[in-house]
């Protein structure tokens, strides 16, 4: 950045200090506030004549997006590691670079999907909510009977980082056979692991529990569907910590409702928020959390880092430290 005048930058929602206090020091910042996203309308404005903008995953990036900003527009810095909010290709078509929040969130993903698998396995949402409604008159030697986890079959949907992680916790906590289906080997998840790559069906008709960390495109949107569902084990537990459109909600409903599979934990869902009427919510072998799997302090704080970091970088025309977009940055 030149030590002229400061960049005018937007940044669409309020982010940790550790990031945020950067930017406002060396940036002319206009950050939304709101614990809403700004509206659409109210977002194109603002971010009309900036140089570079901090997105969340809720703002579509575009082509009407890159219009209203503006051909001086430098750098799209996503606070998230995911950014399928991003047209990345008309990014790069037009010069913006792309930059998100890899590794620093892997840990507290992970644990909270380790954490939906066991809450869906031991039916602590229903049990939770049974306390609560006032149901607890006695212990029950038949009642809320759940899952065990030693020695079961985990399937990976997306050997990444953060699948890695979910196995390795699995593995070494409950020694469970670790089963995985992504588009590349992990050599190292094979090696330290001791998982298996497989074709996506023998995942699905041999796993006790699956748990879906790809990412979200063209290919992987809807792979969770009615025969999916049907081909996993009644006594299955599904857990979702990417994205929601991975799995196909009115066919995770059915799969549940008929006891196709033994229950589901979701961080995720589609569209997010949750409609308030879908049958999912009324389904006690289903737990949802609103999104949060990267929602503890480290990672929050790593996040707004990183953000802060590819934001500045971009402005000043150095590499990103976190690139979606190599080919130009
Ligand atoms: C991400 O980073 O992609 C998560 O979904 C939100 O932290």
């Amino acid at each position: 950045m030149s030590s002229g005048k400061k960049p005018r930058i937007f940044v669409s929602r309020e982010i940790p200090s550790a990031g945020l206090a950067r930017i406002t020091q060396l940036c002319e910042a206009d950050v939304w506030r709101d614990p809403m996203p700004p509206p659409r309308e109210t977002l194109l404005e603002r971010i009309s004549g900036c140089e570079g903008v901090v997105t969340m995953l809720t703002e579509q990036v575009d082509a009407e997006f890159f219009d209203a900003a503006g051909p001086q527009l430098n750098v799209v810095s996503n606070y998230a590691v995911g950014y399928n909010n991003i047209d990345v290709g008309e990014a790069s078509r037009r010069g913006v670079r792309v930059g998100n929040t890899p590794g620093v969130l892997t840990e507290a993903t992970a644990n909270m999907a380790v954490c939906l698998l066991l809450a869906a396995a031991r039916r602590i949402g229903e049990a939770a909510d049974y306390v609560r409604s006032g149901h607890w008159k006695t212990w029950q030697p038949m009642g809320h009977i759940g899952l065990d986890l030693e020695g079961r079959t985990l399937g990976i949907v997306g050997m990444g980082r953060i699948g890695s992680a979910v196995a390795q916790r699995c593995r070494g906590g409950w020694n469970m056979r670790v089963l995985y289906h992504d588009q590349r080997r992990n050599e190292q998840a094979e090696r330290e692991l001791d998982a298996t790559p497989v074709d996506f069906e023998v995942l699905l008709a041999e796993s006790d529990f699956v748990s879906v960390h790809t990412v979200l495109n063209d290919e992987t949107r809807g792979m969770f569907d009615a025969a999916a569902f049907a081909t996993m084990k009644p006594t299955a537990v599904f857990v979702n910590t990417a994205r929601g459109p991975l799995h196909i909600q009115s066919d995770l409903c059915g799969a549940l409702r008929n006891r196709e599979i033994f229950a589901a934990g979701l961080d995720v869902t589609d569209p997010e928020p949750i409609a308030m009427d879908d049958p999912l919510l009324s389904l006690p072998n289903c737990l949802i959390v609103p999104h949060i799997a990267s929602a503890t302090v480290a990672s929050r704080n790593g996040m707004a880092e990183i953000a802060a970091d590819n934001l500045l970088a971009g402005l000043g025309g150095k590499p990103l430290r976190c690139p979606v977009n190599p080919e130009i940055n």
